[in-house]
């Protein structure tokens, strides 16, 4: 029986940080790093899941605050983490932040607006992030490139997309992962196409440059990366 992906849920935090971030590790975080890092600088890891992308931050000389609402994250921290500085872990919500205009040199959304269910919150969260940011700082973005992605897989068998798929701003989609193990896991996210992005990116004063990450396997490019500069 497949269960519905949830943070909230033990058993999918369990299975989520054995499967997905190793792969995330592999296709993912290393490029995510490579565009955050810069040493000294004060970043948020917004959406920050079991932390492995703001240990590695910090591992390389960023000042890493990393929040997430989910409880079960939380509670893993603690256990891996304890009362760490940097990466200094708090629960927080990514619509309503708990910091000062102007506090952060990057804000990292990473895999997260793809669990935000509406536009209007997809928007919400991008002011926030504006508020936060210093003049002059970074606002990152990365999705799934679904389309490319669904396209590349053609033939494939890693990943079932769901018939009668298609793309629409907005639609929640469900992808079905059989994990090492056996289990399964249904992951419901929501399409946001790249016009929404550049569009709220561009009316909240970013000049945003797009990367496309390739994975190799699937010869099509996975993941799409926004890196946006807040204007002052
Ligand atoms: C796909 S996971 C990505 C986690 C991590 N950034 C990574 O790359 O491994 C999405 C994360 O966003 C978090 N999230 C979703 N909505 C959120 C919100 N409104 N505020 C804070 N975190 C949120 C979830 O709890 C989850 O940990």
């Amino acid at each position: 029986m497949a269960r519905v992906s949830t943070y909230d849920n033990p058993e999918f935090i369990r299975a989520y940080v054995d499967n997905i971030v190793p792969y995330l590790s592999r296709t993912l975080y290393g490029h995510v790093v490579g565009v955050v890092v810069s040493e000294g600088s004060r970043v948020l890891d917004a959406g920050c899941g079991n932390g492995e992308v703001a240990e590695s931050l910090a591992s390389k000389g960023c000042r890493v605050h990393a929040i997430d609402n989910s409880a079960q994250w939380q509670d893993y921290w603690r256990r891996e983490y304890g009362n760490s500085t940097n990466p200094k872990y708090d629960r927080g919500n990514i619509l309503d932040m708990a910091f000062r205009d102007r506090t952060f040199d990057t804000v990292l959304l990473n895999m997260v607006l793809l669990n935000v269910p509406t536009a209007r919150r997809v928007e919400e969260s991008i002011a926030e992030s504006r508020r936060v940011l210093k003049p002059n700082g970074r606002l990152v973005i990365t999705d799934l490139d679904l389309p490319s992605l669904a396209r590349g897989l053609l033939g494939t068998r890693k990943v079932v997309l769901p018939t009668g798929f298609h793309f629409m701003e907005g639609d929640p989609y469900e992808t079905g992962l059989q994990f090492g193990d056996g289990r399964k896991f249904v992951f419901r996210n929501v399409y946001w196409p790249l016009h929404t992005y550049t569009s709220l990116l561009a009316k909240y004063g970013f000049s945003t440059e797009i990367t496309e990450i390739i994975n190799r396997e699937f010869m099509a490019p996975e993941y799409l990366l926004f890196e946006a500069r807040k204007d002052t």
